[in-house]
């Protein structure tokens, strides 16, 4: 740093001269001043950023669950995201997608969030079991029809087929805890109930597993508008006739209780948060919850306008300003929570985040469809990162939504499936699921693009459990190559190995007929004298082990 400081000093002043000696008038020395700018800019972004890895000081774990999926009934994103039926000629097992799960099991999704979403308030569980399916409306999303061919059962079986967990989401805005007790019996007693008999005549005579409970969706708005003292009264009636059965869940994997929490910056909100986080304070035993939910999309400004395909720069850079705003609301909410629950019980569950654009031109607008680009993949690096640095609060996130809807992994039309800039990212963080955090320092530098300026570079570290230490960077600025030296404090390497994602372009974007416009290709970089140096392409997602 010195020498390269020392080295530009005298490099500007060595130009003052010789601007002193050629150049008399004002113009000549505007001239050159601007010739000078035009230099010194590439000096500058030539300017090697500095990491520091220590892994003597290990932080919280990253749970598996930040990589949650949210998967609801709206558009198509069950129904030939996921459902396409037995007797479909796309290839399926008992009417789930096989591609489809493939591609899932590669990221090792941890839980998926179901049935909603805004749908959740407005499900009947028993709508959609049994051999006869009642066929009903889903007014949420574009008024359709709800065939219910999707219910409990193909939702196990999904979740079975791809390994993840289940995270429910009862109906309290338009259900009773009676409905939502009765659908957890359903699920969950391995005694012979009525319902218990019936879970078995329909196909699964063993009780399901789930460990994750939503109470309500967004009750302050699509969930009912509750009020903040309203929805806590109900809260503590879900909460303490709920009851999962199931008799390995009752010591270990006991089922987590999530509890609405909120969806912005807006001072209801606060509200919201502190109410709920007082009353825990002050719970008894009767009641309880394990996590409060908060809602963040990347949108701008609403209704959603901004395009997901065919964008330059600058509508890339507000994009992402916009979505640095996460750090923000998880930090605020964390201190909240702090404040009533110093131990860290509850955990922050943001079961709802990612970029939402306009409509794609010619798709119904109540199917939230959206292309996805680099964009969007550098965008879930930066919220996984943001959600990484706040591991021992934030446990749990769920991307919206999984397949075919906003910011989604998977693009499905008929039997063709693209896979996502965004899933690519999705995967090469695999490494860090319930990895422990290894604290990263570095000096960002800054991306500028008009009136907006951004951290230039992001970075985050871990140790897996067979040791292994995982880095991940992104390259914000799209112009500039970035340069970085990392220091390895606790860490013995020779060398690293990985992935790097990026594009021709910001809007680059993986379709039908280019599935691979924007892969990962790998990458490797040298360790020497106990520091790594890699060079990170411009708007560019790379993930590296350290190798010994
Ligand atoms: O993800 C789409 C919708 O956004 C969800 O249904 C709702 O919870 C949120 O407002």
């Amino acid at each position: 740093m010195v020498f390269l400081h020392s080295r530009a000093t005298r490099f500007i002043r060595s130009l003052a001269f010789a601007r002193n000696v050629l150049f008399r008038t004002r113009a000549h020395a505007l001239a050159v001043l601007v010739i000078m700018l035009a230099i010194a800019a590439p000096l500058a972004s030539a300017q090697r950023i500095q990491l520091s890895l220590d892994a003597t000081k290990p932080g919280a774990k990253i749970d598996r669950n930040l990589f949650g999926q949210f998967a609801e009934h709206l558009g198509h994103g069950i129904y030939d995201g996921i459902w396409v039926g037995p007797d479909s000629s796309i290839p399926n097992t008992r009417g789930i997608r096989n591609d489809v799960v493939a591609a899932l099991k590669a990221i090792k999704v941890p839980n998926v969030r179901w049935p909603g979403g805004c749908f959740a308030d407005e499900y009947h569980w028993r709508k959609g079991i049994g051999p006869q399916r009642t066929v009903t409306l889903n007014p949420n999303w574009g008024g359709v029809i709800e065939p219910n061919t999707f219910g409990t059962h193909e939702f196990m079986d999904f979740l079975d087929q791809i390994g993840a967990q289940a995270y429910v989401s009862v109906n309290v805005g338009s259900g009773t805890p009676q409905e939502a007790a009765e659908w957890l019996e359903y699920l969950t007693t391995a005694q012979p109930t009525t319902l218990a008999k019936e879970r078995g005549a329909n196909g699964h005579p063993s009780p399901y597993t789930i460990n994750f409970l939503g109470i309500g969706n967004e009750s302050w708005d699509c969930g009912g508008n509750m009020t903040p003292d309203y929805y806590l009264s109900q809260l503590k009636i879900y909460s303490r006739f709920v009851r999962n059965f199931n008799p390995a869940q009752q010591d270990k994997q006991q089922m987590l209780k999530i509890a609405v929490g909120p969806g912005g910056a807006e001072p209801r909100w606060t509200e919201w948060t502190d109410t709920i986080m007082k009353a825990y304070q002050a719970h008894t035993w009767s009641w309880d919850i394990n996590g409060l939910s908060m809602h963040s999309y990347t949108v701008g400004h609403w209704p959603p306008s901004y395009a997901s395909t065919g964008f330059g720069e600058t509508e890339f850079a507000q994009i992402l300003k916009y979505t640095l705003e996460m750090e923000d609301l998880v930090t605020k909410y964390s201190a909240i929570m702090d404040k009533y629950d110093p131990q860290k019980k509850v955990a922050l569950v943001v079961d709802e985040w990612g970029a939402w654009y306009a409509p794609l031109p010619g798709s119904n607008p109540g199917f939230l469809v959206q292309q996805n680009s680099l964009r969007d993949a550098i965008l879930a690096a930066l919220n996984l990162n943001i959600f990484a640095r706040h591991a021992d609060r934030v446990r749990m996130a769920n991307i919206a939504q999984m397949i075919n809807v906003l910011q989604a992994m998977i693009l499905t039309e008929k039997e063709k499936m693209a896979l996502t800039p965004t899933y690519h990212v999705y995967k090469m963080y695999v490494p860090f699921q319930d990895a422990t955090f290894i604290p990263v320092t570095f000096d960002a530098g800054k991306y500028s693009h008009g009136d907006i300026t951004l951290p230039r570079i992001d970075a985050i570290a871990a140790q897996d459990a067979s040791g292994k230490v995982w880095l991940a960077l992104t390259n914000v600025d799209p112009n500039q190559p970035a340069e970085i030296d990392v220091s390895l404090n606790g860490i013995t390497a020779k060398s690293a190995v990985g992935e790097t994602l990026t594009a021709p372009k910001v809007d680059s974007v993986n379709t039908f007929e280019q599935p691979n416009a924007v892969a990962p290709k790998p990458g490797s970089a040298k360790v020497d004298g106990g520091k790594l140096s890699v060079k990170l392409d411009p708007k560019s997602v790379t993930v590296l082990s350290l190798e010994p």
